[in-house]
């Protein structure tokens, strides 16, 4: 009785446990194609130094794979200077990183294991492992008929993050002739977005970038110092430039911008609507955005309610 009242709590608890954590297949057998292995990566914390962070620790599934933090945490609690981005939505994007250091999903996918406010392990230590564990080496070899590598770690990870496509939002499903998929004040919100407030001058596309480097005015040299884009051309030009982020999941990925300095979506209306009431000195702040906006308060509601309907259902809290 005892013995079968364990056995039923545990098998209860595991259930609980892989249906709150969700998203990764953890049954070896079940693991036989590089987005499985790449899931199983993805949240392990076998890729950090003190196996205390994996990528899911930053990237967690319940904010579209964004987190919450103004900047990221890495092991030890060590402060990153940037703020999470989502991982949604990345298979069609030609630079990864909010300076677009990286070129594709497995050149990038190597920098946060070695990058030493994130999870600080060497390729070398982290391949050791990798090779030293039963399960990996029996997967990798099922998978990629080989032992584990640099280059087929990578491989996975990338793959299983181009599998976090999204398009199943009540914006998708508005655009498909469902009239009634988002509210009035979201459809109104459409059409600021591509009229009066000119967001998609710059957001454009099916993911609502348009895959450039831009300067919002976030960089004034003085409390505002990281240069984005400037860091890596060192063209004077790019001073004050970021990635164009995509807005798909934007509802559930707060806070925002590369620093992370705006808490919520009106924040970051507000400041379009007139930035100099919000950042002083703004640099290099592009062209399409020197008049104010001029939006009223009902405009910035319906505005925010259009961003929310880019949300996917799996991220919309129950
Ligand atoms: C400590 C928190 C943290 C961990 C752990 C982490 N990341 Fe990130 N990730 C970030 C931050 C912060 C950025 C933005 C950094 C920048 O732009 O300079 C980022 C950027 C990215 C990007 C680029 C997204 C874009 O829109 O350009 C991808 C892809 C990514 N991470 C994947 C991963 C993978 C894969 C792992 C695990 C191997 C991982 N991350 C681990 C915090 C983290
Ligand atoms: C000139 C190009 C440009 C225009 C116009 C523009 N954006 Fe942006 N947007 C950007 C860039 C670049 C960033 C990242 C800036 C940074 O982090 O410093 C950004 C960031 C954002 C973010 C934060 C996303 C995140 O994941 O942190 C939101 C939300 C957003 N924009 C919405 C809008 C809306 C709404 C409008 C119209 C009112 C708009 N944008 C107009 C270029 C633009």
């Amino acid at each position: 009785m005892k013995g079968n009242k364990i056995k039923i709590f545990t098998v209860l608890s595991l259930l609980v446990f892989t249906m709150t954590v969700g998203f990764q297949a953890d049954d070896p057998a079940e693991i036989n194609s590089r987005e499985r292995l790449g899931e199983k990566l993805f949240f392990d914390p076998i890729l950090s130094k003190d196996q205390s962070i994996s990528c899911a620790s930053c990237h967690k599934p319940e904010f579209a794979f964004a987190d919450t933090s103004a900047v990221s945490l890495g092991v030890g609690g060590t402060k990153g200077a940037r703020n999470t981005p989502t991982v949604t939505n990345l298979s069609g994007r030609s630079h990864l990183f909010w300076d677009g250091r990286s070129a594709s999903l497995e050149e990038q996918a190597l920098q946060p294991i070695i990058n030493p406010v994130e999870m600080n392990l060497s390729a070398h230590e982290a391949l050791e492992r990798l090779n030293s564990s039963k399960l990996y080496v029996e997967l990798f070899k099922k998978v990629f008929n080989s032992l584990p590598t640099e280059k087929n770690m990578l491989q996975a990870i990338a793959a299983y993050e181009r599998t976090l496509e999204t398009s199943n939002s009540p914006y998708d499903r508005y655009i498909n002739g469902d009239d009634h998929a988002i509210s009035p004040a979201a459809v109104r919100g459409r059409m600021l977005f591509i009229g009066k407030a000119n967001c998609n001058t710059c957001h454009s596309g099916e993911d609502f970038t348009a895959d450039r480097f831009k300067s919002i005015g976030l960089f004034n040299g003085k409390e505002l110092n990281d240069a984005g884009r400037y860091e890596v051309t060192k063209n004077a030009e790019h001073i004050g430039e970021f990635k164009i982020p995509g807005l798909r999941n934007v509802g559930v990925t707060a806070p925002y911008m590369h620093n992370g300095m705006f808490k919520t979506l009106k924040e970051v209306i507000n400041y379009y609507n007139a930035p100099d009431d919000v950042v002083k000195n703004g640099k290099n702040r592009d062209l399409a955005l020197s008049k104010p906006l001029g939006l009223t308060k009902d405009e910035i509601n319906d505005l925010e309610a259009f961003l929310i309907s880019l949300t996917d259902d799996r991220f919309v809290k129950k």
